[in-house]
């Protein structure tokens, strides 16, 4: 690539041993991808450099107003040694909605592609082996210009980290418990529900410490105006198995429209099964459970896969799902995407992306 420079690290650091357990997003390769915004010029100098701390006032815009944005994306190590992503250029697009809404400029969705993989073939051998592990990818976009008033920033910085990472949870496929919020929400319609944007999580984080405290793994989070519909969960989308039918909420522009969650819809309605994006209600839910129709639930994410839901905790409800056990379709789906993540499989065309040198 003719506009991206590379300057290699004198001292590359460990890499985690074959076998130990990672956790997720503690540990960072040796390089990370830069690249600036300046109203006028656009985007510039992208730059591969040594994994490190940067400079930046304590009045840019990101940290102030939140002006930023995200993404999340792994790189999979094939048995054969393949280096494969999944539907990257998904993320960037998505990147780029999210910074329509955020006020930050649109990048090149090509351009940053091609310095994705050149990046994660340079760290190629952060890739961990071990089933399970992946390197997760983390492109980001922040505001820097220093100033206070509250405008949109006309300077930027794009970067990329590489994290080596384990499951997002720590009981792996386990089924998770989760706890319906009902005092605290997170989106409205309108608001920035669908946008990968640090202000998303902020505010969820209250929620989430006292549902930590009471045992559950993330909140469900109900629609921000009559705490009745359901949305999403803290870091995943969220299917509920109701009598043979597969039902998810419909984007309605207060959650995020996840990758995982289209790739398995895709997948579950190729192999003819009932798939239906609508309102649900959590009341809905709660008596499909009394009458014994809800037979599964399972959130979907980069870092989350398919995790099953063994327990739904609303007001003084306690829904056991499945026994508290994985059910056919959450295994079904699990093995059937890691499969095609993983080079295992040959998945929809286009889905499985290789980075060579
Ligand atoms: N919802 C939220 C709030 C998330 O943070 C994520 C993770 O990125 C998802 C859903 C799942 O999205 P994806 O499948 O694109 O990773
Ligand atoms: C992801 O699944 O990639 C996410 O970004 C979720 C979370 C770690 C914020």
């Amino acid at each position: 690539m003719e506009n991206l420079s590379v300057q290699l690290t004198q001292n590359p650091k460990e890499k985690p041993a074959k076998g130990a357990k990672l956790g997720f997003g503690s540990v960072f390769t040796d390089h990370m991808l830069l690249m600036d915004y300046d109203k006028g010029i656009g985007w510039h100098d992208a730059r591969i450099v040594p994994y490190g701390p940067i400079s930046i006032s304590l009045a840019a815009t990101c940290l102030h107003y939140a002006q930023e944005t995200f993404e999340g994306m792994k790189a999979y190590r094939a048995e054969d040694g393949r280096v494969l992503l999944f539907r990257p250029e998904e993320n960037f697009k998505r990147m780029n909605i999210s910074n329509e809404r955020m006020c930050i400029p649109q990048l090149d969705v090509d351009f940053c592609l091609n310095a994705l993989k050149k990046l994660v073939w340079l760290e190629r051998d952060w890739i961990p082996e071990d089933k399970e592990s992946s390197l997760y990818l983390r492109p980001m976009c922040i505001g820097v210009e220093s100033k206070l008033g509250v405008k949109d920033a006309d300077n930027y910085l794009f970067a990329i980290l590489c994290s080596p990472s384990g499951p997002y949870y720590a009981t792996g496929l386990k089924p998770v418990k989760i706890y319906v919020e009902e005092q605290y929400v997170r989106a409205v319609r309108g608001g920035v529900g669908f946008a990968k944007t640090g202000g998303n999580y902020a505010c969820s984080m209250l929620a989430q410490s006292v549902a930590h405290e009471k045992g559950y793994a993330q909140v469900l989070w109900l629609d921000g105006v009559e705490k009745k519909y359901i949305g999403e969960v803290g870091a995943m989308n969220i299917f509920f198995v109701i009598d043979g039918e597969i039902v998810t909420p419909e984007l309605d522009g207060s959650i995020l429209s996840g990758i995982t969650r289209k790739s398995i819809i895709e997948l579950l309605r190729h192999e003819g099964y009932r798939v239906t994006e609508r309102k649900l209600s959590i009341q809905e839910v709660a008596e499909s459970y009394r009458c014994g129709k809800l037979q599964e639930v399972f959130g979907s994410g980069t870092a989350a896969v398919i995790s099953p839901v063994g327990e739904l905790k609303w007001g003084d409800e306690v829904m056991i799902i499945n026994n508290n056990e994985i059910g056919p379709i959450s295994a079904h789906l699990y093995q059937e995407l890691t499969d095609i993540q993983w080079g295992r499989v040959k998945g929809p065309e286009g889905w499985s992306v290789e980075v060579k040198e």
